[in-house]
């Protein structure tokens, strides 16, 4: 099934009001690749900015709250990212999985809430280094696929509203990344759990790759079956970076 690349720049904490014009740089050049989805996941104090900057440039979150509102300080709801002007949200990031120790349910009921509300999701799974070097990583990811996955009716959300992101834990940020073999033996795995879950809808639902993605190794990553697209950290930052990988997305 041909689906539309979906390239995401997560810009985890990093970014002030001085960077907007990075932001600005990245949506307009982003405009020569309409055959690609792009998108920059800022902080949330950059959320409002950015989108009155940038109105037709998917901007998001890069975590949200599983309940509509109440008390729980620190936290961001749905609503307050979509009253900011943001399209979507990154949830069950590794880094929000580890540093904040959300399970597999929390991350599921972000999930669903962020959909309900009329978020797009990119939902982050991944494995340890430990857990790949006992070779255990597909049992683990899948598993973890498939007890953070929404239950919300795919008819609600539609084609695109979902979007899974494989982020090895290991090649986070270390310049590493697993084999093209790997990766496709990991998208596959995750594919099927997605079918299974949603049926023909899984079909839609795309599958971005994240860890160390950068210019020099995006076309052979976006090359394998079942990677439709990249969540970005570091590269995204500059748009000298960045663009080189929409670009490639774009397969030109
Ligand atoms: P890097 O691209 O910096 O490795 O980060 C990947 C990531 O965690 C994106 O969410």
């Amino acid at each position: 099934m041909a689906r539309r690349k979906l390239v995401a720049g997560n810009w985890k904490m990093h970014g002030l009001a001085s960077d907007i014009a990075e932001v600005s740089a990245i949506a307009e050049s982003a405009k020569e690749y309409g055959e690609v989805d792009v998108a920059l996941c800022l902080p949330a104090t950059l959320i409002e900015r950015a989108s009155r900057a940038v109105p037709t440039f998917a901007i998001g979150g890069q975590d949200v709250h599983g309940a509509q509102k109440g008390a729980h300080t620190g936290d961001i709801s749905a609503a307050m990212l979509t009253d900011a002007g943001a399209k979507l949200t990154i949830v069950g990031h590794s880094e929000r999985r580890t540093d904040h120790g959300e399970s597999d349910a929390a991350v599921r009921a972000k999930a669903e809430t962020a959909l309900a509300s009329g978020l797009d999701v990119i939902l982050c799974v991944g494995e340890s280094l430990e857990v790949r070097e006992r070779g255990d990583a597909l049992a683990v990811v899948t598993a973890q696929l498939e007890a953070s996955l929404p239950t919300n009716d795919t008819a609600s959300f539609g084609a695109t509203g979902l979007a899974v992101a494989y982020e090895p834990i290991w090649a986070i940020g270390t310049g590493k990344v697993p084999s093209i073999a790997d990766i496709a033996e990991m998208h596959a795995a995750l594919r099927g759990r997605l079918v299974a879950a949603y049926g023909d809808a899984g079909q839609a639902v795309r599958i971005l790759y994240g860890g160390s993605v950068k210019a020099s190794n995006a076309n052979e990553i976006f090359g394998v079956d079942d990677v439709d697209g990249a969540l970005v950290g570091g590269a995204s930052l500059k748009a000298e970076d960045f663009l080189p990988i929409v670009e490639a997305a774009a397969g030109r």
